[in-house]
């Protein structure tokens, strides 16, 4: 007999063996939180540009340098040659633009650096998130943060940078429900920080 806690375990790791036999198993096992972290699409246009529209009236930018005058499909495909290191710009490190998506529907997105360079060690980070806001307080973001650091850890990064504004409630809640540690050496000046730096070990 499995107990409860194995049974869960099964549950989110996939396909088990049950009598010789493989079987498919549910995913969802809290499907209030069900989210998948995928590239962006040719079909994503309408939901990102709208995600872009919501989330500029909180000055937050969904996605980096869409602009009503962006093409779409080249934007897809700059995004893909970042994500593959192909042509980067002068100063920027290869990075995965992922759209996290719930029951087919674009929630919110994560942005994953695979590495930094010296400039961004000091002032960026490996993952940033945000979840739209129609659709907070579900668990979303949490589970975001969760999925982005496993795909950085798969890129190579050991310890997985995050910073969120000191007045960022709920973002050091998520970073902290993932196993974020606040860098005690930051800010080297002494000041009051207005940032919050952590690292998921
Ligand atoms: C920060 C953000 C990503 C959180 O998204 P979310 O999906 O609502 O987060 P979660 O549901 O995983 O919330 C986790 C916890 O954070 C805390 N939290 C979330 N929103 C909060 C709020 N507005 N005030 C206080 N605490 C909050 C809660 O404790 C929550 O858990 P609970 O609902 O079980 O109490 C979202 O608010 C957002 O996109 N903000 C704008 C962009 C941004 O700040 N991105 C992060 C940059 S570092």
């Amino acid at each position: 007999m499995v107990d409860a806690s194995v049974n869960q375990w099964l549950t989110i790791a996939g396909p088990v063996c049950k009598d010789d036999r493989v079987v498919p198993v549910e995913h969802d096992l809290h499907p209030e939180t069900a989210v998948r972290l995928r590239p962006l699409g040719v079909d994503d246009e309408h939901a990102v540009r709208t995600a872009q529209l919501s989330m500029a009236r909180e000055g937050f930018e969904f996605a980096f340098g869409l602009t009503d005058e962006t093409d779409w499909p080249s934007y897809v495909t700059e995004l893909s040659h970042r994500q593959f290191g192909i042509d980067l710009p002068p100063g920027s490190v290869p990075a995965s633009f992922l759209a996290a998506v719930s029951d087919g529907v674009v929630v919110g997105r994560s942005s994953i650096r695979h590495r930094l360079n010296d400039e961004l060690r000091i002032v960026g980070e490996h993952v940033g998130y945000c979840v739209l806001p129609q659709f907070r307080r579900q668990g979303f973001a949490t589970e975001i943060c969760r999925q982005s650091v496993i795909i950085a850890r798969a890129f190579g990064v050991d310890g997985v940078l995050l910073t969120c504004d000191a007045d960022n409630v709920a973002s050091k809640t998520v970073i902290e429900r993932c196993g974020g540690i606040l860098d005690s050496d930051w800010p080297l000046t002494g000041t009051a920080p207005s940032k919050y730096r952590y690292w998921i070990k």
